[in-house]
């Protein structure tokens, strides 16, 4: 078998294993309430005022059960990034609400606010953003101590991570060293280090060939089939449908709203025929 069908396991092998670096949240938290991980309720977001007013994201309700694969999806300027900022507490709503995990966010102080993102959120951006400065393995270690892990366990957790997302031989390499996909496995890396509870991408393959995009979305595969919740936007349809649930935006709105069957591993099969 080829390496990426070895590295792609189910659900069960992965649960229950504390040391796992792709163990979904579900596997520490067993008394966790049954809600969904992430809900919007009337989540809105404006700029600017009277005529120069946008409605960026306006009145969406979403919620996002644990282990879904959802792709938010729609035209440039439809709210996705504005939207994935405020469910990641990045940005504040004008109005509305977010949960995660059963707690609301909109609502916390600076300071609890930057805790819970780090603690409990996993950001992947287009562009990376990495620290040029840092080897590959620092930037991975770098959010688990600022988390308050210990220097080994930060190491140990991030050279695990690093192996997972094969570039375990990469690890002592500075960004600049490494190419678009190359950099964009050491940022999905470093949002798990604190093993959120979500992942939310902004257009991950965005920048990335079509080789590259095939090695990140086969990595959020094996993500989702470790039971990580995951919230990734993008306006490629073909990304968009490897994931469990699409929701479009339309001006800041939920236009539409559809369940996608079987798994995401079955759907990327035929993603690897795009080029013939
Ligand atoms: N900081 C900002 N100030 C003013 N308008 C903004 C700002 N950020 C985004 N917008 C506007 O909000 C709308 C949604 O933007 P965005 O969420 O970036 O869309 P998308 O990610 O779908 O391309 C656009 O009309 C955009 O111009
Ligand atoms: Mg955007």
């Amino acid at each position: 078998m080829s390496r990426d069908s070895r590295r792609i396991r189910g659900r069960s092998q992965r649960r229950g294993t504390d040391d796992s670096p792709l163990a979904g949240p579900s596997s520490r938290q067993p008394g966790e309430a049954s809600g969904p991980v992430l809900r919007a309720v009337g989540l809105s977001r404006a700029y600017g005022q009277d005529e120069s007013l946008v409605r960026a994201v306006d009145g969406v309700d979403l919620d996002v059960p644990a282990g879904q694969a959802l792709a938010v999806t729609g035209p440039s300027g439809c709210g996705k990034s504005t939207l994935l900022q405020l469910l990641g507490g990045l940005d504040r709503p004008t109005d509305g609400e977010v949960w995660l995990g059963g707690r609301r966010m909109d609502h916390l102080g600076e300071r609890a606010l930057a805790r819970l993102r780090r603690r409990a959120i996993g950001f992947v951006f287009q562009s990376f953003h990495l620290m040029d400065e840092l080897t590959a393995a620092e930037n991975v270690e770098l959010p688990a101590l600022l988390a308050g892990a210990s220097p080994r366990t930060a190491r140990n957790r991030a050279a695990g991570l690093l192996d997972r997302v094969g570039l375990a031989d990469r690890a002592r390499h500075l960004p600049s060293e490494l190419s678009g996909g190359q950099r964009q496995r050491v940022a999905i890396a470093r949002a798990l280090v604190n093993e959120p509870l979500v992942v939310l991408a902004d257009e991950p393959t965005g920048n990335l060939d079509s080789a590259a995009t095939h090695d990140i979305l086969r990595l959020f595969d094996e993500l989702r089939a470790a039971g990580q919740t995951l919230v990734m936007v993008t306006h490629d349809e073909r990304v968009a449908a490897t994931a469990d649930r699409v929701v479009s935006l339309r001006d800041g709105t939920l236009a539409d709203d559809t369940r996608l069957d079987g798994g995401g591993t079955t759907r990327l099969g035929s993603l690897l025929n795009w080029e013939g």
